[in-house]
């Protein structure tokens, strides 16, 4: 193409691996990841490492041959990749995945990213300060998020002002591009989130014991089996591979995009192993020693068992602020835990425009000003409804869809075309091409065989469990299945949109899809 996009490259390597890794260290290395876990014990670690190698690095080198080689030819998104790798008139389409997700998990992240960025304000003033126990901490981020009413909506000026700050950093970072937006951002932003989470993590394991209780005791309940039998259960497998997912932020399209600004000679291999690997240094490190064990320590395990059991945002809003009120230079370490969570967020939420960026600009040739000032609008006016009827499950409805079920949709999908379609032969050689490490041929087969139908199973699996539930709203009060509703609708208005600019790109502009090599 001749758009100005195709000249906007990663300025540096380490830029690179910077965003690669801050795309996908996030808010699930440090709220989710610790809630898996803990229920299950250091058991859970078995079936995580497995998938870790089995599935989720593997996707991840799939992830970003698919998007190099689809930059080649001028494609920033994942329906142009798709369809170089499968000339299949269906292929584009399923494309349309690796821009709905991302772009969708993007309008709730983005504004639980800003519950982090408001609790480290709070946490400078001290306005929570006194509030001791548990509950009154709880009932402060009710407040804060304005949930607790009866009313039609659950504003509260203070998140929504957060909300807005976030919002425009996101959008401000998207519209400078690559080079001179995530880029510069992330080679900031990722070390300095490495130093927070070292010296918390440094905080928590020196910290004298309570009652009896060692932080030894916090740290066995992520790492120590003490019950082997946990790993004959069906739920720890789906738990523990459903998390390298998310964590890694496969399937969903974004690695796609990131990769598509590298240049065939550029390195593959042991980049995309160095951005797994970081991810996993923070979260099982830095994530696993934090959280779990500081609330271990204070509320010893069983309270700590029914903190995470109230949901992912239980530990990090609730009980951490009541932790830094008994603390030394609490103020200090509080600030320090909630911008490691806005960092984390940050970094991944600016990934999840950029495929529709990319999109909007390569396949319907608009300018990175209409662009992003259509992103811009469409997701402040999409994202009115999470915040406003975030009592009413819009959030959490849309992240089954999205953010849980549709990422193993797509990552199934596209590493079954991958591996078989396009042909594994083919995908390995694309994949060395220019490789600065030469991955071991045991992996020629875990990606040809076992990565596809481990990604299927837990496909299949989905769809036997939870689904239909979910479908039909079991559970859910008929007062707020009217919102669920409009979430749906708000996921299927996007998704037309796309099935449509799919269509239209490839009607109007035919040339650019068949072109040999533009790059
Ligand atoms: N991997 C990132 C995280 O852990 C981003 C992500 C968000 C991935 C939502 C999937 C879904 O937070």
């Amino acid at each position: 193409m001749t758009d100005s996009r195709r000249k906007d490259r990663w300025a540096t390597r380490y830029g690179l691996i910077m965003a690669m890794a801050g795309n996908a260290v996030g808010l699930g290395n440090f709220l989710r990841f610790p809630g898996k876990a803990a229920p299950y014990g250091g058991a859970f670690m078995v079936p995580y490492l497995l998938a870790l190698v089995l599935l989720g690095i593997p996707l991840m080198w799939m992830e970003w041959t698919i998007g190099r080689h689809g930059g080649g030819f001028g494609h920033g998104s994942t329906p142009g990749m798709m369809h170089r790798i499968w000339r299949n008139p269906i292929s584009k389409y399923i494309g349309i995945f690796g821009i709905l997700l991302p772009a969708m998990v993007g309008i709730y992240y983005i504004y639980i990213e800003s519950w982090a960025l408001g609790y480290a304000w709070e946490t400078i003033v001290g306005s929570y300060w006194g509030k001791t126990d548990y509950q009154q901490m709880a009932d402060t981020f009710t407040a804060y998020l304005g949930t607790g009413t009866t009313s039609t909506f659950s504003f509260s000026p203070k998140a929504y002002f957060f909300f807005i700050i976030a919002f425009a950093l996101n959008m401000i970072i998207l519209s400078r591009g690559i080079a001179k937006g995530i880029e510069v951002v992330a080679a900031y932003a990722m070390p300095l989130l490495l130093v927070l989470g070292i010296v918390l993590a440094v905080r928590v394991l020196t910290l004298p014991p309570v009652e009896g209780r060692t932080i030894a005791d916090g740290l066995a309940q992520i790492w120590r089996i003490d019950d082997w039998s946990v790993l004959k259960r069906t739920d720890v497998w789906i738990a523990a591979t459903g998390q390298i997912f998310f964590s890694l932020s496969v399937g969903l399209g974004m690695v796609h995009s990131y990769a598509s600004y590298l240049q065939k000679h550029e390195d593959i291999t042991l980049s995309g192993l160095t951005a797994c690997s970081t991810n996993e240094f923070v979260e099982v490190i830095l994530g696993g020693t934090i959280a779990i064990p500081a609330a271990v320590l204070f509320f010893g395990v069983a309270e700590t068992r029914g903190i995470v059991a109230q949901g992912p945002f239980a530990i990090a809003f609730h009980a951490l602020p009541v932790i830094f009120q008994q603390m030394p230079a609490g103020h200090f370490f509080g600030a320090a835990w909630f911008i490691l969570l806005f960092l984390a967020g940050l970094t991944s939420s600016m990934a999840m425009f950029t495929p529709l960026l990319l999109f909007l600009e390569d396949e319907l040739q608009l300018t990175r000003k209409k662009a992003s000032l259509f992103i811009t609008v469409g997701a402040f006016l999409l994202m009115q409804p999470v915040v406003l009827f975030l009592h009413r499950g819009v959030l959490d409805e849309i992240d089954y869809w999205m953010g849980d079920l549709g990422l193993v949709i797509f990552a199934a999908s596209e590493a079954v075309i991958f591996a078989w379609v396009y042909g594994l032969a083919k995908g390995w050689e694309e994949m060395h091409h220019g490789a600065d490490l030469q991955v071991p041929r045991v992996f020629y087969y875990i990606m040809k065989y076992i990565t596809p139908t481990y990604a299927v199973a837990l496909l299949a699996w989905y769809f036997y469990d939870g689904f239909w539930g979910k479908l039909t709203m079991k559970g859910a009060s008929p007062e707020v299945q009217p919102y669920l509703w409009l979430a749906r609708g708000m996921i299927l208005a996007v998704t037309i949109f796309l099935v449509w600019g799919v269509w239209y790109a490839w009607r109007t502009h035919p040339k650019f899809f068949e072109e040999e090599k533009s790059a």
